[in-house]
């Protein structure tokens, strides 16, 4: 007994600091709308010259704007890079004290957040490929536009195109892929950015799209009047002695080292994963990925045999309702089943998006988020599987166990549990492969695991490819090597 807490200690341990407990948020223990000293706020880091990635750093005009807002004001900020369409349900919820991604100010918007004074402004263009029979607006219809899910080219496109003629990307990077690969007809997005799109793909151009002036601001939480007016304030003073005029001018040069082309399949492994020491995207992202596996991994065998347990044995010794560990046993039979049924019948990212903004939005770091996501999540799966391997264990050895006078819990501990443990093997395989690619949703929450580091990568260099393909790559031998592992199990477990 002593020696299983000891080893239950040492797992929430090691569970803590691998997940780097506490580091997350800057300082921030609980998330900060508001007095933490913090000011937390979200962005979208594929939207060239406003938030984009340089090296691991995200650069640009909302990230110059915003250190010199903050310079001013003498606070600390700290930016998150999330998808776009997540970051006001995220000020809403408290997770952010406010959002910088050159936002539009639309009333929709105003309903669920504040917004600052424009510091700058746009309108929206057609980005699409040069060889295209899109000559004028009017060829449009009919077409597929990609669009930015949640942005105002997004709303622009539904409504004066249909619905059913709009593909929504999460990341403008995507798109552009989509775009260039002929899934896309055009895009429709904000100029500043189309420009840089532009310029970086030679087999990319513009048309002016039919839509006004939008402005830029900041977005901030309701709850938090003061910051509105501090930042409102600095606004006024940074456009009055032209440093915001200098930051926009200073990004929307256009510069020669852009747009230069890497072609051959050296050059383009040149660019994507060695410039900028963009490898390291990867790399870091198959830690977070391998370390959410491991620690789901062991929530979930943990979870899944005691489930399985707990359901077998309320079968088969179906006890009366009238006794208190009677109804105990049918009563967290039921509530399993229930959990099952429910995981079992809910996509996985809804799952992870759920508990990341409903369930643990107090919860900052976003590693452990997604531990106890797909923890639940394979759990669920991992108990099924538990449950056929004790039911395949052969009736007559657990009932010659029990005339040899070993109690119910005995025989499950000696004979049942070994046994069905080796039935479940092959399965068990299957599901731990699983898991380890379902981890590729993290970046749904913002956490860079391997998938989101190949995507990072693409909204810098703007060509899918490669990044993807070296992302496959690595999914695929772990894949390989776990197989391998557990065909050894599966072939020692014969011998024993
Ligand atoms: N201005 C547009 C909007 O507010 C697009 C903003 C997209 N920003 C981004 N960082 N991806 O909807």
């Amino acid at each position: 007994m002593k020696n299983k807490k000891k080893i239950f200690a040492v797992f929430i341990c090691m569970l803590l600091v691998l997940t780097g407990f506490g580091k997350s948020y800057a300082k921030g223990e609980t998330s900060s709308v508001v007095n933490d000293g913090v000011i937390d706020l979200g962005t979208s880091a594929d939207f060239p010259p406003y938030e984009y990635y340089e090296g691991d750093k995200i650069v640009g005009i909302d990230v110059d704007i915003m250190a010199a807002i903050s310079e001013y004001l003498g606070y600390e900020v700290k930016f998150h890079d999330m998808e776009f369409n997540n970051i006001i349900a995220s000020i809403e919820s408290n997770k952010l004290d406010g959002g910088m991604s050159g936002f539009t100010v639309t009333e929709e918007r105003k309903k669920s957040v504040n917004f600052t004074e424009p510091y700058a402004k746009s309108e929206q263009r057609v980005l699409l490929k040069k060889d295209s029979e899109i000559k004028t607006l009017d060829d449009i219809r009919g077409k597929t536009i990609g669009t930015q899910l949640g942005t105002t080219g997004d709303m622009f496109a539904r409504d004066d195109f249909g619905e059913e003629n709009v593909q929504a990307f999460s990341k403008y990077s995507d798109a552009v892929l989509a775009l260039q690969n002929g899934k896309l007809d055009c895009i429709i997005l904000d100029d500043q950015t189309a420009v840089k799109f532009a310029d970086a793909n030679a087999d990319l151009t513009l048309l002016d799209a039919p839509y006004a002036e939008e402005d830029y601001a900041i977005a901030v939480n309701k709850g938090n009047e003061a910051l509105l007016n501090d930042f409102n304030e600095a606004i006024k003073a940074l456009k009055a002695d032209g440093t915001i005029d200098t930051i926009i001018a200073k990004y929307t040069q256009s510069d020669e080292e852009e747009g230069k082309q890497y072609s051959g399949i050296i050059g383009k492994i040149q660019n994507n994963l060695i410039n900028g020491k963009n490898y390291t995207y990867l790399l870091e992202g198959l830690k977070t990925t391998i370390i959410v596996t491991i620690f789901a991994l062991i929530i979930g065998l943990v979870l899944g045999i005691l489930i399985a347990i707990i359901r077998t044995s309320a079968k088969e010794l179906d006890p009366s309702l009238k006794s208190a560990k009677g109804f105990f046993l049918k009563f967290i039979d039921k509530l399993a089943g229930l959990f099952v049924t429910i995981i079992r019948g809910t996509p996985t990212t809804i799952q992870l998006l759920i508990l990341f903004n409903v369930f643990l939005v107090n919860l900052d770091n976003l590693r452990l988020v997604a531990i106890i996501a797909f923890g639940l999540n394979s759990a669920a799966y991992m108990s099924e599987l538990f449950r056929g391997g004790l039911q395949a264990v052969d009736k007559g050895e657990k009932e010659a166990a029990r005339s040899l006078g070993l109690s119910y819990w005995q025989t499950l501990k000696k004979v049942v549990l070994p046994q069905g443990f080796k039935f479940s093997l092959p399965a068990l395989g299957n599901e731990v492969i699983t898991l380890f690619k379902e981890t590729s949703i993290s970046g749904f929450i913002g956490l860079v695991d391997l998938t989101r580091g190949a995507s990072i990568i693409i909204s810098k260099t703007f060509q899918a490819a490669i990044p993807y393909f070296a992302a496959a790559l690595i999914y695929l031998v772990i894949v390989l090597v776990l197989e391998q592992i557990f065909k050894k199990l599966e072939r020692n477990y014969d011998y024993a």
